[in-house]
């Protein structure tokens, strides 16, 4: 803030306090003393208002505001460029600052337990009570928006208390993906295999899991069959069991990321799928991806409910 502005500033807040307490006196000068049953000489709606002194505890309430307020300008940045009087604000107040400040007081706190977790394999870290609990809460506050707060995702988020796996769920594979994310490919096939094609695949897609194509609807699925060799082994695997390299899933169980319909099916080969992990390294750092990973692998090794 250039001196000019700073001046402003100054010079209002205190001109606004200095002219509330000359407010204040002004107005108490006037008064009678005690109490009086003498009104001031005007009605509202009958209405009357008795000229008695403002009451002594409101009075001093009133002063009481205005010293916080000189004791607080004082101590804290508020007036223009002024610092404040209390250490820690030598470079004034600004929200990001406050929030660096708080930040970098948590990594102090917790640094060094973060850094004891990062010295551990993962595989060690998700066996620790303790690390679970803040792997939880940093999934909480980070990856709950996406994956749902009990981690079991959503239509286009997959699933992360089951073990299976898109792009693997060894531990250092997890951490991988949290570290640097993901970024899924599976082509539109609209153009290049057609209605009638994507009608075929999806049927013998279906089958594959053992679902019938729905009644009215004519597939063939040798056909279909011919196409996905033709097409699709190259990502999904020989047998469709899914290639995690590629994050091309299994299409042979029951766990569907855009859903198992007829209709679904058709509609992800249409237009492709491009499922999107936004990478983590940037944001939370190294360590607490770390406890993260540990955390979403503890997930998957329980037995299932
Ligand atoms: C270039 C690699 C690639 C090819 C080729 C490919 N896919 Fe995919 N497929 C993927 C990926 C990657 C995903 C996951 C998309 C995501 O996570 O957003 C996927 C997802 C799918 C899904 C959705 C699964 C679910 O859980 O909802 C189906 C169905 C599917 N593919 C079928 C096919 C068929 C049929 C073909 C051939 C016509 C094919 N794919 C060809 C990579 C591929
Ligand atoms: C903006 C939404 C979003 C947020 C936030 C997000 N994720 Fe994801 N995540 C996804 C999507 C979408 C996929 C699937 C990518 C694909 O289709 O291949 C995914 C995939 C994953 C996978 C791979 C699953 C598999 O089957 O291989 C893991 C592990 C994962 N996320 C963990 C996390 C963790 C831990 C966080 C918090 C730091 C997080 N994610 C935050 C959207 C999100």
């Amino acid at each position: 803030m250039s001196t000019f502005w700073s001046g402003y500033i100054a010079l209002l807040t205190l001109g606004t306090i200095v002219a509330l307490f000359w407010l204040i006196f002004a107005t108490r000068k006037g008064e009678s003393a005690g109490t009086t049953d003498q009104t001031m000489g005007h009605a509202f709606d009958g209405i009357e208002e008795y000229d008695n002194p403002l009451p002594r505890w409101w009075f001093m309430l009133f002063v009481g505001t205005v010293v916080f307020a000189l004791g607080y300008l004082a101590l804290y940045p508020g007036l223009g460029n002024w610092k404040g009087l209390l250490p820690g604000y030598e470079d004034g107040w600004t929200q990001v600052k406050e929030w660096q400040r708080e930040m970098d007081k948590a990594d102090e706190q917790y640094g060094p337990l973060y850094a004891k977790y990062a010295a551990m394999p993962v595989e060690e870290v998700a066996k620790d009570p303790q690390a679970l609990k803040m792997g939880g809460r940093l999934f909480a506050s980070n990856c709950s928006v996406c994956h749902g707060s009990d981690a079991k995702g959503a239509y286009g988020f997959p699933n992360l208390t089951d073990d299976d796996w898109l792009w693997g769920g060894e531990p250092e594979t997890i951490k991988t993906t949290i570290l640097h994310g993901r970024q899924a490919a599976m082509p539109a096939w609209k153009d290049v295999i057609g209605e009638e094609g994507i009608r075929n695949v999806a049927g013998y897609v279906r089958s594959l899991s053992g679902r019938d194509t729905p009644e009215g609807i004519s597939v063939d699925i040798e056909q279909g069959q011919k196409i996905f060799a033709a097409n699709c082994v190259v990502c999904h695997g020989p047998e469709a069991k899914g290639v995690t390299a590629m994050g091309a899933p299994n299409l042979t169980d029951n766990v569907w990321l855009y859903g198992s319909s007829f209709a679904q099916i058709q509609q992800t080969l249409r237009y492709g799928r491009n499922g999107r992990m936004p990478a983590q390294e940037a944001i939370l750092g190294h360590d607490k991806v770390h406890l993260l990973a540990a955390y979403v692998y503890s997930l998957s090794q329980q037995p299932e409910q």
